[in-house]
């Protein structure tokens, strides 16, 4: 039967216990990670949070029923143990912080006992996800999740001491809300007092922050949980945790200046890495021209060249039909890869068909100079001596080239940069180099909706000198806009607001929102608008990403205590699963499941 804490304390975590306590008597508790039984001796390796510390049974000093206890032991079984601190006698473990030291003990309690785990509790599993995350309890046990988790704790701490010297009030907002237009689809939860109405839960706390600088907090911030029923890809949740925040009276340079001092204080204290500031600035327009990107990841070159001009008049059909339609023709080199099978660039150009290429053009020069392309057919030898000079391309460099409209040619451009780039390994790691992309364009055309939507959200204020724009040429008008970047990775984003009625009126007009409509899902916000609310600004970081590039985890779920997988299941719990008859009666809801 299973022993209780009665009149037991624990003294340490295993590796609070050092060689500065020998001769001391410790009680410690945890995990048994192993035992092994040498005829006489037995040996414990003993697992907490903290770590790992070796203990020793022998008869003579614990006595005959806490040795047989011990000979019980058997992996994750929760024991209690007490003993003296003594030097290591078999020799020093360089790989165990508690390695000079072992415990001899004295006396054990078996608080629980386990049966059989599915898999080893190690680090660096190599057991399959899918069994991690349905016995997530015992995969959460493994040192690498606990380092992820403890970290991520100590990371919302910084942050939570950084933003309160700043002047930041903590405060929540609510979870059952009227949708916010962020733009993915709500999550919704149906009401029960009120038959046929739904709440929808936050995608971001974007109105309420707002409002909070209606009403005068001036400085606010929340570690807010988020909702977004959206396609899941590796850095993505449906629920996820933003470092949410918004400043009164302030522009840009207030916002920006703020976050990346918290920046510096985060990855310092937290990881021991210096930010160097003032973080790089790069405009969007130029983010997209050099990066084909507006993440782009900055650790390594590779940069995209507009050719267009150098082929305009040339005899390859692909290349000058898409200058007609409009578009550009753009390539890489990636340097050093002119020897690349023809199996792997027939790769690349399936992995730019992904991406919405029509295609891929290429020119592998070889160490001697010659050309092998697959289109070098309908060139002049002027012309491909050309195109490659334009790319300053030297023996031995891979030439690629997307032509089409510029949104495909950056889109493919852009991803192929950094999948050479990964093939490649240009890239660590532990290279933390930040860049703040600004002047986002305000509207995004939406080929599936043949309209502009709002690139950030309907709330983003124009640049004051593009405001005449939005009549005459709204698709160039820039915005107060700015993301964050790391790694090629979107860390965080923001704006400056709109707080001045005439131009909410105007977005929402061009964004072909009636009066009615507006009122129907903002009406709260545009009424509190009109009693007094000061300029402002904002930016949420998404911590879970902040949490996966400091860690170097592979995916957004090795740090997240109970993360979700690809279809918004969490293999843990079952959820979402049906529920009683009763319960939608109660919601007046009647379930319609299609025979697919
Ligand atoms: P945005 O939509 O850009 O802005 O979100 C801010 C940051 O949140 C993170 N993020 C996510 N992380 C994990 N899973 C997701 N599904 C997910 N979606 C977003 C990203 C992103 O940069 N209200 C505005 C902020 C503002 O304007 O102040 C907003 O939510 O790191
Ligand atoms: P084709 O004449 O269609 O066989 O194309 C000749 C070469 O051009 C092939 O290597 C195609 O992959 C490439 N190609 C086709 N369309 C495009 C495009 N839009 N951009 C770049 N290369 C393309």
């Amino acid at each position: 039967m299973a022993e209780t804490m009665k009149g037991l304390k624990r003294t340490h975590r295993c590796t609070e216990v050092s060689n500065k306590n020998v001769n001391e008597t410790v009680t410690v508790m945890g995990w048994v990670q192993k035992s092994r039984n040498k005829g006489g001796i037995i040996f414990v390796d003993l697992r907490d949070r903290s770590g790992i510390l070796q203990i020793i049974f022998e008869e003579d000093k614990c006595g005959a029923e806490s040795f047989a206890k011990a000979e019980k032991l058997r992996s994750e079984f929760v024991v209690a143990i007490t003993g003296e601190v003594s030097l290591r006698a078999g020799g020093i473990n360089k790989n165990l912080a508690t390695g000079d030291i072992e415990i001899i003990a004295k006396d054990i309690r078996i608080l629980s006992e386990s049966e059989t785990p599915p898999f080893p509790i190690e680090e660096n599993s190599k057991t399959k996800e899918e069994i991690r995350l349905k016995y997530r309890t015992l995969d959460l046990r493994r040192p690498d999740l606990q380092r992820n988790l403890i970290l991520r704790s100590k990371v919302v701490s910084i942050i939570r001491n950084f933003l309160a010297e700043e002047g930041f009030l903590e405060i929540e907002t609510p979870i059952l809300n009227k949708s916010t237009p962020e733009g993915a689809r709500d999550y919704l939860v149906p009401s029960r007092v009120h038959p046929g109405s739904f709440y929808a839960l936050p995608q971001s706390p974007q109105i309420f922050k707002q409002l909070l600088m209606a009403s005068g907090y001036d400085r606010y911030y929340q570690v807010a949980k988020c909702f977004r029923d959206e396609d899941l890809r590796a850095d993505r949740q449906p629920e996820f945790t933003q470092i949410d925040m918004e400043l009164s009276f302030v522009d840009i340079d207030d916002v920006l200046d703020v976050n990346e001092r918290l920046l510096a204080r985060v990855f310092k204290e937290a990881i021991g890495v210096d930010v160097p500031l003032p973080i790089q600035r790069m405009t969007w327009a130029e983010a997209m021209e050099r990066f084909g990107s507006d993440k782009p990841d900055i650790r390594f070159g590779m940069e995209l060249k507009n050719v267009t001009d150098v082929v305009k008049d040339c005899g390859f059909g692909v290349f000058t039909g898409a200058i007609e339609n409009g578009g550009s023709v753009r390539g890489i080199n990636v340097k050093g890869q002119g020897a690349m099978p023809r199996k792997k660039i027939d790769a690349l150009v399936d992995f730019a068909k992904g991406y919405g290429a029509k295609g891929l053009a290429y020119i592998a020069i070889g160490e001697d100079g010659s050309f092998k392309s697959s289109f070098a057919k309908f060139m002049t030898d002027e012309e491909m001596n050309n195109l490659v000079s334009a790319l300053d391309g030297e023996n031995g460099d891979l030439l690629l080239f997307a032509a089409d409209r510029d949104k495909i040619v950056f889109s493919v451009l852009g991803a192929l940069r950094c999948e050479m780039a990964s093939q490649l390994e240009l890239t660590k790691k532990d290279d933390y180099r930040f860049l703040w992309v600004t002047e986002f364009p305000v509207f995004e055309w939406s080929d599936e909706e043949e309209r502009y939507q709002a690139m950030h959200h309907p709330f983003t204020m124009p640049m004051e000198e593009d405001i005449d724009l939005l009549d005459t040429d709204m698709g160039k008008a820039r915005a107060k806009a700015y993301d964050i970047v790391l790694n090629g990775c979107e860390l965080g984003g923001g704006s400056v607001r709109i707080h001045q009625d005439d131009i909410q009126e105007k977005m929402f007009k061009l964004l072909g929102i009636s009066e009615e409509d507006a009122n129907d899902r903002f009406g709260f916000m545009l009424t509190a608008f009109k009693y007094g609310v000061p300029p402002h600004a904002g930016l949420a970081f998404g911590l879970d990403r902040m949490i996966m590039l400091m860690t170097g985890a592979e995916s957004i779920r090795d740090v997240i205590a109970f993360p979700k997988i690809k279809d918004a299941s969490c293999l843990l719990s079952d959820a979402p699963s049906g529920v009683d008859k009763k319960q939608l009666d109660e919601l007046c809801i009647e379930v319609k499941v299609s025979e697919e």
